[in-house]
């Protein structure tokens, strides 16, 4: 399955570095395109001419050729790949790609890139086990990057430990394993599907420099966005202000307040098969939005405010038949009658109950505690459970909701 993808071969200053060649030679053999990138360390471990000669492309270290004037596009680079293969990946290199620095070609690539990344880690057994390193690896792993686990064995400094390059015979076998499109057609019921999904808060301007917001965080609607991709879906998620990182493969849309929440979901809405609205929208907005900093003047201040357009329902009264629509809601009390009320009113598939009952769950946590109910308003109740898994929960009963629609 690698024969005629475009690869990106990111070669880090590692001793393992030598095995880079044999790499080159096994994902050549196999057929697919390969370019090689070094970062300016790497090169020292191993001659840029033995790859080139291997890959049968120039190899890349630097953003310019100094001779030349030459300008090696990192966009077009990233654009380019259908895979980034990062072996092997230093702890300097995966902890400046954890962080967003790019000083070198192979990060802004990386940082360029929409296609999945793959590192396969290489250092001594210390510093593989440091809990800055093992941070970054979470870090890179949180961010949609696939590790291919380093070996244990005897390491280029005398110790033996866990830090070996997995052999190029093994990084190969597992990128066929996990890249294949084989094995997608069957780990991905949502194939074909495209799927919207709201996040995170929404700020309604008050004067240039205030707003009225909300704690929400988006890590839910930014975990159900990566659930519905991870199961094939195309995903176009609509944020307001987080503080979250965009997540990979996934088309993000920022908007700021409800009135541009609204918009562009009604854009995106025709096209969707799928509609997850997650977002805490806003249910008021001031009347007006005063064009300089009001000044503080009496003891007592009000703003007038008025109610923004309900986006679920407006997409519940648009719906077609094979479009499927979820919606949340945050109650506190009468939980049950009032999310069934939203479902009915609102016009949706299902419906999914925040509980606020349980410390760690809810807005702005990391935990969740729902309720889903569905159209004949049968409930399934789920324990406590980190946001990640309850993304993988609603997402799968989209895969069964989806099921009887069809
Ligand atoms: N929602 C929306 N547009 C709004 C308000 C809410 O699309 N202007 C959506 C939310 O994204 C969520 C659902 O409606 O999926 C329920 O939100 P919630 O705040 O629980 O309920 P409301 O309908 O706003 O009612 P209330 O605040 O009175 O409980």
């Amino acid at each position: 399955m690698l024969k005629g993808k475009k690869i990106i071969l990111g070669i880090c200053g590692s001793i393992a570095a030598y095995k880079a060649a044999a790499l080159t030679r096994l994902l050549v053999k196999a057929g697919a395109e390969v370019q090689v990138v070094m970062t300016p360390d790497a090169v020292e471990f191993i001659a840029p001419l033995t790859l080139s000669t291997l890959s049968n492309k120039p190899v890349l270290t630097a953003y310019f050729d100094k001779k030349t004037g030459t300008w090696n596009h990192h966009v077009q680079l990233g654009l380019w790949a259908d895979l980034l293969l990062i072996a092997p990946a230093s702890a300097n290199t995966m902890a400046k790609l954890a962080n967003g620095l790019c000083d070198n070609l192979l990060c802004a690539i990386y940082l360029s890139a929409k296609c999945p990344v793959y590192f396969a880690p290489a250092m001594d057994l210390d510093m593989w086990a440091h809990p800055s390193t093992q941070n970054n690896v979470s870090k890179l792993q949180d961010y949609g990057n696939i590790l291919i686990q380093p070996g244990t064995g005897e390491l280029a400094s005398g110790l033996v430990g866990e830090g070996r390059l997995a052999e190029p015979e093994d990084i190969i076998t597992f990128l066929e394993r996990n890249h294949s499109d084989k094995s997608r057609l069957q780990d991905s019921p949502l194939r074909g599907k495209k799927a919207l999904v709201t996040a995170g808060p929404t700020f309604e301007a008050i004067d240039p420099v205030r707003f009225i917001g909300n704690h929400s965080s988006g890590k839910m609607g930014y975990a159900i966005a990566e659930a519905l991709r991870q199961q094939g879906a195309t995903v176009t998620l609509i944020s307001g202000p987080t503080s979250l990182p965009a997540p990979k493969g996934i088309r993000k849309i920022d908007v700021i307040s409800a009135k541009d929440m609204l918009e562009a979901c009604l854009n995106e809405f025709e096209s969707t098969d799928i509609a997850v609205m997650s977002a805490a929208v806003a249910d008021y907005t001031p009347k007006q939005v005063a064009d300089k900093k009001i000044k503080k003047s009496d003891d007592y201040f009000s703003i007038a405010l008025t109610k923004t357009t309900d986006i679920l329902a407006t997409l519940g009264g648009i719906k077609q038949a094979h479009q499927l629509l979820v919606g949340f809601a945050l109650e506190t009390d009468n939980e049950l009658a009032n999310a069934t009320g939203k479902l009915e009113k609102k016009n949706l598939d299902f419906i999914v109950l925040n509980s606020m009952q349980d410390k760690g769950a809810g807005f702005a946590g990391d935990q969740n505690k729902i309720t889903i109910i569905d159209r004949n308003h049968q409930q399934f109740t789920y324990p406590l459970k980190a946001k990640k898994e309850v993304a993988t929960d609603i997402c799968d009963f989209i895969v069964k909701a989806l099921g009887t629609k069809r």
